[in-house]
């Protein structure tokens, strides 16, 4: 290695792995040092918390405030649930459900969030350190420096001596998902098994098939050769408390097909009517409405995950991820040649899961 007029030192081709490349062109080739010189850090500029005790307290206790403040927004949620419970029929009720719990959910998130960056901003040591890339299982003696990292993050942030924020800050996190467990139980029947629920739909013998929503009846002689139908049971529309919900077990989709293309088991022959067919609309994977036919195909999609049903065959699975073939409902015509159905469906409609419950 040579110096130059001032001192500096010259990287030689020897020297420099990319000046090697040079070295048997000209022995002599001398290269200047290139790679960038690394700055360092900063100089440290002190925090007016870390000049004055004073801000430093203040500091502290804007944190655990916060804390605080996040406990209540979700005792708040959770009071909000009660009070404002969600009426069926009623839009306005879930309206403020929604309203008031969400400001609760909010309110304790941001109080966390926000009282978690003051924290590392104005309390935490603010010191920059190089940590090294090292095998992932560090040798002893590193393992021995982690914990001494790890006990002097904790001094220098004071988990273990401020106890006001470090004891809120839990208190905030384990309060924190209470409002999701509450808000999960809304999700299920309150006070009724959802398996036989879903077994019992409003279809019954003799009740007939009627447009939805407008609640007409339908005579078999209007479905023409190759149209659906979103059907409702007779009575639905004129429900009152609880017809969603009814609804959502006993939608139906009526097709007329010619009766050469059907693949019809043996017991189920009867089930049809002339080539007319009424499946469950409610997807087997989660519940989705399967609302789109193909004729030519004879294929029903449902929109959610692309399942797919083979109307031909018993709406049989053919792509996606639902497991079981959509429930058909028998039907029939009664004497005034409208649609009826003969029974219920056989088998709970909707998401495969509930009949393993
Ligand atoms: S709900 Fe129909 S495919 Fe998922």
């Amino acid at each position: 290695m040579a110096k130059d007029d001032n001192g500096a030192e010259d990287v030689t081709a020897a020297d420099s792995p990319g000046a090697q490349l040079a070295t048997s062109a000209a022995s002599t080739a001398v290269v200047t040092r290139d790679a960038l010189v690394n700055p360092g850090f900063p100089p440290h500029r002190p925090r007016i918390t870390d000049l004055d005790p004073k801000e430093e307290r203040k500091a502290e206790r804007t944190v655990y405030t916060l804390f605080y403040v996040s406990i209540v927004g979700s005792v708040f949620a959770i009071a909000a649930y009660m009070a404002f419970p969600i009426v069926a029929e009623d839009p306005g009720s879930v309206r403020l459900n929604n309203l008031f719990i969400g400001l609760g959910l909010t309110l304790a998130l941001l109080a966390i969030g926000i009282g978690a960056v003051h924290w590392g901003k104005a309390l935490m040591s603010d010191h920059e350190g190089v940590d090294e890339r090292h095998p992932v299982r560090g040798t002893e003696p590193v393992r021995a420096r982690a914990v001494e990292i790890f006990q002097q993050a904790n001094e220098e942030s004071g988990f273990g001596r401020r106890t006001l924020i470090r004891n809120s800050l839990i208190g905030a996190l384990v309060v924190f998902p209470l409002p999701a467990v509450v808000l999960f139980r809304g999700l299920g029947p309150m006070d009724q098994d959802p398996v036989a629920l879903l077994h019992e739909t409003l279809w019954k013998k003799g009740v007939r098939l009627t447009m939805d929503p407008s609640g007409t009846p339908i005579k078999a002689a209007d479905v023409t050769l190759g149209s659906s139908f979103h059907v409702i049971p007779e009575g639905l529309s004129e429900m009152g408390h609880g017809r969603l919900e009814e609804k959502a077990k006993a939608a139906v989709l009526l097709i007329r097909m010619d009766p050469s293309d059907l693949i019809e088991q043996e017991d189920r022959k009867s089930w049809s009517y002339d080539g007319i067919v009424a499946y469950s609309k409610i997807c087997t994977h989660v519940g989705c409405p399967v609302a789109l036919y193909e004729q030519q195909t004879h294929h029903l999609l449902c929109p959610c995950h692309q399942s797919q049903f083979d109307v031909e065959n018993h709406c049989k699975v053919i792509f996606g991820p639902a497991k079981r073939a959509l429930p058909q409902l028998p039907i029939a015509v009664d004497a005034e040649g409208y649609l009826i159905a003969q029974s219920d469906f056989t088998e709970p409609v909707g998401p495969s899961f509930w009949e393993r419950a």
